[in-house]
């Protein structure tokens, strides 16, 4: 059994034992990936302040996301394919977040669907949607994440059109995997996974398949997605599946200031501070470059969240320092998840608390509610002159 210290580790273990289209897939931004690069290299120029002399002892991470109590203010991203990194991954990964005491988000492209998360967890989970032209689609996905008593909507508006990331053309992206030879003899070297697979019945997009018209089967849905995801969502829209669900509402993919003004005017629960992991435009500024304005924009009216980049406990500190209520990861957990399924997500947890409390400590701090600017050396011209 492998040490495993850091995210980097459960990254490391990620790859040699998942299939490298699945790893590639997660490990990858759009055409340049600028963007990307950009999300983990800003929150390295941000430094931290020492403090001397303090009482640390009754420490807490504990807190909340709108309005919902968490053991740390770091939930579980949503993630498509999630079930290919790991057999019955979204099933893992909820039930690794249960436990620990985080929210996990299930995406509309998941392997296993909102029904399997539900029948295998005790905790309201959240779920993200995807808008789709197919009307009635996603009226149904609304009333299933209502039966499977989902606790927040998380409505992503950063992915109307797919940003194109070379990886997944080049490897022939798809759930499961085409035998062909390249595949097989790189599946081959990869059996813990193989297995497990074969021992799942969760090999397709399981929110999808017989949910939707015309989708009979895996060759379909891939066109289906490409002509599905509607490039018409509009603000009108947006209110039609607020009113439609009724609950708390997150809106995912944030990156504007006056989109972040018209969220808070909308009455959304709290906005995410997105760009997606650097897989959509690329080119885009880091999220924790663009957190700061949008703070001072909407945060007196709106709770914000941020994802993009976070890698370490240090990085959520940073981003709750420069404004954030609540954070996100995303790779951070697939890397566990593709290293060591349930116990790897639990690991990835386990390592980013430890390092968010120990960092907290250092810097004086004994309540994460405390934690802000004044904890930061921030460069000069951190958040830049763009015109
Ligand atoms: C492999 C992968 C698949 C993703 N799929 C979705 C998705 O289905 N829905 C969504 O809203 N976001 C999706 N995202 C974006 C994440 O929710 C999140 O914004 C991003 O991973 C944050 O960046 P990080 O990976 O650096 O933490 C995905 C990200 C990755 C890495």
């Amino acid at each position: 059994m492998p040490v495993i210290t850091s995210i980097a580790d459960l990254k490391r273990l990620h790859q040699r034992r998942s299939p490298k289209m699945f790893y590639d897939y997660a490990e990858s931004g759009s055409y340049t990936e600028q963007t990307f690069r950009d999300n983990t290299d800003d929150f390295a120029q941000i430094r931290l302040r020492q403090k001397v002399a303090v009482d640390m002892s009754g420490r807490t991470t504990a807190s909340q996301m709108i309005g919902q109590p968490v053991a740390m203010p770091v939930a579980l991203a949503p993630v498509g394919m999630t079930g290919m990194q790991s057999p019955d991954g979204e099933i893992k990964a909820a039930r690794a977040a249960e436990k620990f005491g985080v929210p996990f988000t299930l995406s509309t492209m998941s392997i296993c669907s909102i029904e399997d998360v539900a029948a295998h967890t005790t905790a309201p989970f959240w779920f993200q949607l995807y808008v789709m032209r197919d009307q009635d689609f996603v009226a149904g996905m609304i009333e299933r994440a209502k039966k499977a008593r989902c606790s927040a909507l998380v409505l992503t508006l950063d992915l109307q059109i797919l940003g194109q990331r070379h990886k997944d053309l080049k490897n022939g992206l798809s759930a499961p995997p085409k035998m062909t030879l390249r595949n097989f003899i790189d599946i081959a070297t990869k059996p813990r996974w193989a297995f497990g697979m074969l021992a799942t019945p969760r090999r397709t997009f399981r929110n999808i398949v017989g949910h939707a018209k015309d989708v009979g089967d895996i060759s379909s849905l891939m066109a289906w997605t490409n002509e599905q995801f509607d490039p018409q969502l509009d603000w009108g829209k947006v209110q039609q599946i607020k009113d439609a669900w009724g609950g708390k509402l997150i809106l995912k993919g944030i990156l504007d200031e006056d989109d972040a003004r018209r969220a808070a005017d909308f009455g959304a629960d709290a906005i995410i501070v997105s760009n997606h992991g650097g897989r959509q435009l690329d080119g885009a500024l880091s999220s924790i470059r663009m957190l700061p304005r949008i703070v001072a924009a909407v945060g007196d009216r709106v709770e914000v969240h941020m994802d993009s980049g976070i890698r370490s406990g240090q990085d959520v500190l940073k981003a709750l320092a420069m404004g954030a209520k609540g954070t996100y990861i995303g790779r951070s957990y697939i890397y566990g998840l593709g290293a060591m399924g349930e116990a790897g997500v639990t690991k990835a947890l386990e390592v980013i608390h430890k390092e968010l409390d120990i960092t907290m400590a250092l810097c004086g701090e004994r309540d994460v509610a405390n934690v802000g600017r004044h904890n930061l050396l921030v460069p000069k011209g951190f958040e830049g002159e763009w015109a």
